[in-house]
């Protein structure tokens, strides 16, 4: 249960919110906003010259594909079959791509002096002015590949890149920021590449959440959730398909969703979407009903028409179908396919879907009470909306309430406070048994981050994951790299796992030639460090063993303690084990056999695994030994919001 907090001054709005590492008894982290936050304030804030966002967004034009919200990608290098020589007339362009291409094949065969080559033309691109090269420069230098490692360097490209509309190099910045902790530069580019990545959302139906995928469990292949990504080679993915062909509906609509989505490894493919929904539909299915409402708005894999997808969605909607109505209200806001806009119509339809427990209806109503569309405008009604489709996971309201509190004058104070300190804020408080710790994780920055992440620069997952699945390592630790600049933490630990795993092999390359050891040393601890900072907890045990044991760095046991602390502060057993066993030993931590023993009582609570090395007080490389392999990575970090909004 969630803890309430009030601040003293009366509030119009109470506002709480936690936000709980998945798998983890910790307590929830409690967020206050008064009725100050949510007021417009033109005084503190200067005048924003943005035009204001459209909150249902538009399709945009019907070619309009991922690449136009993410200028630079490296898809035509990856995907050939897409690519086109088109675009080549601009010589630069024409060097960057094909300096990118060379780069993924040197990675692929792990070839130094094709890279050196590769760095050369991105490198010749980039120098004239080129922003999508300065960005893959920027990376280069980040890091070692092909260039010495400069920071300096990595930051100026990206600058410019950025600058110049780079939004890779965007989330570059932001993830700098926010690991330095300047949250007021954080937040304005988050911000925006939050909304670039709702852009390419339509209506209030978001594609599901893209699951990143761990390669390792712990020290280990995770072979199981492996299995499932395989795509088109996928097992299950061929009975599907088997099942389809015989006539089966829900085959047919699965077959559907893989395509549409991309889900599983499967490549995005609209046409082959389109032709399996369309025969489960046949069949009278709503959800596939609503599916080609969306696709004959979104105008993706057939020709866009307004009237078709009216048609379809109000097919869905008699059938019970309740989210369609989402759509049928968006067609009315926008006066799309039918006579003309109609804002009280649209919000009666979002109305039906809200009251049918869909998350996107009370979405859509925040946005109709936040504007005052078809109702008076009503500050209080848009919070509880947006935060019922917030707790629902919905990410336009995880937008809209991230907005709230980037606005918001009681949420100010909790920018300024980055995880590590929360991590070390916990610590504090479980030895004080003090409320320290309770305004953590909710600052705007994070949720505007996990939103940006889900923007089409997530794609480089997919690629890195198929890649990796086929074996070709080099070029997975290359596109995870570049992943883990971004910011993505599943990436960071990803990257670090591979090299832990193949470093050895040719696969790693460095400044010039194969990695030196120590480079690939203490590129695999900069990666682990990072995954830590963003609370994955295996990655911040292997970052205390590091510095335990003085491996790949000088032996430290107070960074060791700190890192172990990070583990623990996410339930982790071994980790409690360790800081007992160093508060026993004196290392790293004062002697005290008082706080030695709580950690020990604790490691047991959080599993009972522990109790027998606890109970013999044995190293704690004996939990090592015996159940390091055990302890699953968590997802870095859920949503979870608890929320009222008082009038
Ligand atoms: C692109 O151009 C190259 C060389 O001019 C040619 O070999 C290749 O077939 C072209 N690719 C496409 C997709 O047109
Ligand atoms: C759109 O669909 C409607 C209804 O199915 C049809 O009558 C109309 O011709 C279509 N419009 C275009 C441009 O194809
Ligand atoms: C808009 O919709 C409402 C409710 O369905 C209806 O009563 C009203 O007449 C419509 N307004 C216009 C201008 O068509």
């Amino acid at each position: 249960m969630p803890r309430r907090t009030r601040l003293s001054a009366p509030s119009l709005f109470l506002i709480l919110i936690a936000l709980l590492p998945i798998a983890s008894a910790l307590r929830p982290i409690v967020l206050v906003l008064t009725s100050e936050d949510l007021k417009d304030s033109p005084d503190s804030d200067p005048p924003d010259d943005s035009p204001e966002w459209d909150e249902f967004g538009d399709p945009g034009p019907a070619s309009a594909s991922d690449d136009d919200h993410d200028p630079g990608s490296w898809r035509p290098a990856l995907e050939l079959s897409t690519s086109s020589n088109s675009s080549s007339d601009d010589p630069h362009e024409a060097l960057y791509l094909s300096g990118i291409r060379t780069m993924i094949s040197a990675a692929s065969s792990g070839d130094p002096a094709a890279m050196d080559s590769a760095a050369s033309d991105i490198e010749a691109a980039a120098s004239a002015g080129h922003s999508n090269a300065q960005s893959a420069l920027a990376f280069l230098f980040s890091v070692g590949l092909g260039r010495p490692q400069s920071r300096t360097k990595s930051y100026l490209y990206h600058h410019f890149a950025a600058d110049a509309g780079n939004m890779q190099s965007k989330m570059v910045l932001a993830y700098t920021y926010f690991r330095q902790d300047l949250y007021d530069k954080a937040v304005k580019l988050y911000a925006e590449l939050a909304e670039a990545a709702l852009a390419s959302f339509l209506i209030s139906k978001e594609p599901p959440v893209m699951e990143p995928v761990r390669i390792h469990s712990g020290t280990e292949e995770n072979k199981e959730g492996l299995r499932k990504y395989r795509g088109e080679d996928n097992e299950d993915f061929h009975i599907t398909e088997y099942q389809a062909h015989k006539g089966n509906a829900v085959a047919m609509y699965r077959m559907g969703l893989l395509y549409y989505y991309g889900l599983r490894g499967v490549r995005r493919d609209y046409a082959k979407a389109v032709y399996w929904f369309s025969k489960a539909v046949e069949k009278g299915d709503p959800r596939v009903m609503e599916l080609l409402g969306e696709i004959y708005a979104r105008g993706a894999g057939v020709e866009r028409n307004y009237t078709k997808a009216f048609e379809w969605l109000t097919l869905a909607s008699r059938q019970q179908y309740y989210s369609a109505y989402n759509g049928l209200g968006y067609l009315h806001v926008k006066g799309y396919g039918v006579e003309k806009k109609n804002f009280t119509k649209a919000r009666e339809y979002f109305e039906k879907a809200a009251e049918n427990k869909e998350p996107g209806g009370h979405y859509n109503l925040g946005v109709l009470y936040l504007k005052g569309m078809g109702v008076k405008k009503d500050i209080t009604s848009a919070c509880k909306h947006f935060l019922t489709a917030a707790n629902a996971g919905q990410p336009k309201a995880l937008y809209q309430v991230a907005k709230m509190f980037q606005k918001g004058i009681g949420l100010k104070k909790n920018l300024q406070m980055s995880q590590t300190k929360c991590f070390e804020a916990r610590f504090a408080d479980l030895l004080l048994e003090s409320v320290l710790a309770d305004r953590c994780y909710g600052s705007a920055t994070l949720l505007y981050k996990t939103v940006a992440e889900r923007g089409p620069w997530s794609a480089l997952s997919r690629w890195a994951l198929e890649s990796y699945l086929k074996g070709d390592v080099g070029k997975a630790l290359l596109l995870y790299s570049r992943m883990a600049e971004l910011g993505y933490e599943v990436a960071q630990s990803n990257a670090a796992w591979i090299l832990d795993k193949y470093g050895e092999q040719s696969m790693c390359m460095g400044e010039s030639g194969l990695c030196t050891d120590t480079e690939r040393h203490l590129h695999a601890h900069s990666l682990w460090w990072q995954a830590s900072e963003q609370g994955n907890e295996h990655a911040a045990l292997l970052i205390g063993d590091a510095y335990y044991y003085g491996r790949g760095t000088e032996r430290d046991y107070e960074r060791a303690a700190e890192a172990y602390m990070h583990a623990q502060s996410q339930s982790n057993a071994q980790a409690m084990f360790n800081l007992g066993y160093m508060h026993e030993h004196g290392q790293g931590l004062p002697f005290d056999l008082h706080l030695a023993k709580r950690y020990y009582d604790q490691a047991v609570e959080v599993d009972a695994a522990a109790k027998l090395p606890v109970l013999l007080a044995l190293t704690s490389l004996w939990i090592r030994k015996n159940y390091a392999d055990s302890f699953l990575v968590k997802l870095r970090l859920a949503l979870d919001l608890h929320v009222v909004c008082e009038s």
